[in-house]
């Protein structure tokens, strides 16, 4: 097979039949075996660089969105075209709109371990592989949520900001109190890999008692850890300190509502890692205003990015973080080289290792 010279200017490298992909510097004149494609990544971020290289080695051609600002469904939409893969970072809505036109797709790998903005069985229908990136972010999430539980338990932001403010004055053995966590009972909700992570590391540290309530019950966390499976309301009535672990998803939309909050004890502690939506924040507001609850730490809020004015920002109580739960140096790098292997995979007509949706290699699909 021989190519016109128009391709030859385009086109870099070659994918073998097999599904081998190397690097050409000459235009291949031998066998009409040989399939060439160069696969277009759209990525809609800035990727840390040991994903990037790993792309560029395999051959593929990298467009990065690198403003500093939210696409539109309609700009994702429109810089998708001519694309091969999405490497989707960020809340880009993978909804059916977006399927519709975007159809050609041959995969999208998300950067991400939560997938609640895209419509697998959509993304199933129209063919399309989504992978996301599980294992590599878990330690680093629960301790964002170790983090966030020890600093509401101590007052921790609040105290700070009291400094910057010109309050510390004199030393007062009956101001500044927090709590001890030592004995306590930590309640998680959702006994995935990251809430098991937390549960650990909070036995191990504080001789927590763990209970915890999940869509069924995970044997390894009694066996290990002694972990008690509770419903839903024993986990809002025995927790001291309670940590959202699960997805977003129409269940969990809004639980941790009024309701909710008014079942717990007023010495604990409300902890969000996981996604904003699944608390109200007005509730939360008023639980936390009204001492119905002690304190809390959300490092995801509905929306986000959260506005500078939000009430939330200035209690004595609450400790905020801006979505940093998977932000180390060493586990972006490692997320970013998880969604390239799943990129990789795409393009050679492998299956994704972190395939979200697996039927997709089964079905007929709506092309
Ligand atoms: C995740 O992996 O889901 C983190 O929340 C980053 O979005």
């Amino acid at each position: 097979m021989f190519l016109k010279p128009a391709n030859r200017l385009r086109v870099k490298y070659w994918i073998y039949l097999t599904g081998h992909c190397k690097k050409q510097k000459i235009i291949c004149r031998h066998s009409c075996s040989i399939l060439l494609l160069t696969m277009n990544v759209l990525i809609t971020r800035s990727l840390p660089q040991k994903g990037l290289d790993l792309l560029k080695a395999a051959g593929c051609n990298v467009t990065q969105y690198t403003e500093k600002r939210e696409l539109s469904p309609a700009q994702l939409i429109e810089l998708c075209q001519g694309q091969d893969i999405l490497l989707s970072s960020g809340p880009n809505h993978i909804d059916e709109d977006f399927l519709k036109a975007c159809g050609h797709l041959k995969g999208v790998a998300l950067l991400s371990v939560g997938h609640d903005k895209v419509n697998l069985e959509g993304a199933t229908r129209y063919g399309i592989p989504v992978s996301n990136t599980p294992d590599v972010i878990t330690q680093t999430t629960a301790d964002t949520a170790f983090l966030l539980m020890l600093a509401v338990s101590r007052n921790a932001f609040a105290m700070s900001r009291s400094i910057e403010q010109g309050e510390w004055h004199f030393y007062d053995p009956t101001a500044n109190l927090g709590l001890d966590l030592y004995g306590k009972t930590l309640g998680i909700f959702g006994m995935g890999r990251i809430g098991f992570d937390l549960a650990t590391k909070c036995k191990a540290y504080f001789g927590m008692n763990i209970i915890y309530h999940n869509r069924k019950p995970r044997t390894e966390a009694e066996q290990q850890l002694d972990a008690r499976y509770v419903s839903f309301d024993e986990l809002l009535q025995q927790s001291d300190v309670l940590s959202v672990h699960a997805g977003l998803s129409a269940e969990t939309k809004g639980l941790f509502n009024h309701a909710a909050f008014a079942q717990m004890k007023s010495s604990s502690i409300f902890i969000n890692t996981a996604r904003g939506g699944i608390h109200q924040e007005e509730d939360l507001i008023k639980a936390l205003r009204n001492k119905t609850i002690w304190g809390a730490g959300l490092d995801v809020t509905n929306p986000e990015p959260m506005r500078e004015d939000n009430p939330l920002l200035h209690m004595q109580n609450v400790c905020v973080l801006p979505h940093i739960g998977s932000a180390t140096v060493e586990t972006r790098n490692n997320m970013a080289v998880k969604a390239a292997e799943n990129v990789i995979a795409a393009i050679k007509g492998q299956p994704m290792p972190d395939i979200l949706n697996p039927e997709v290699y089964s079905k007929k699909h709506a092309g």
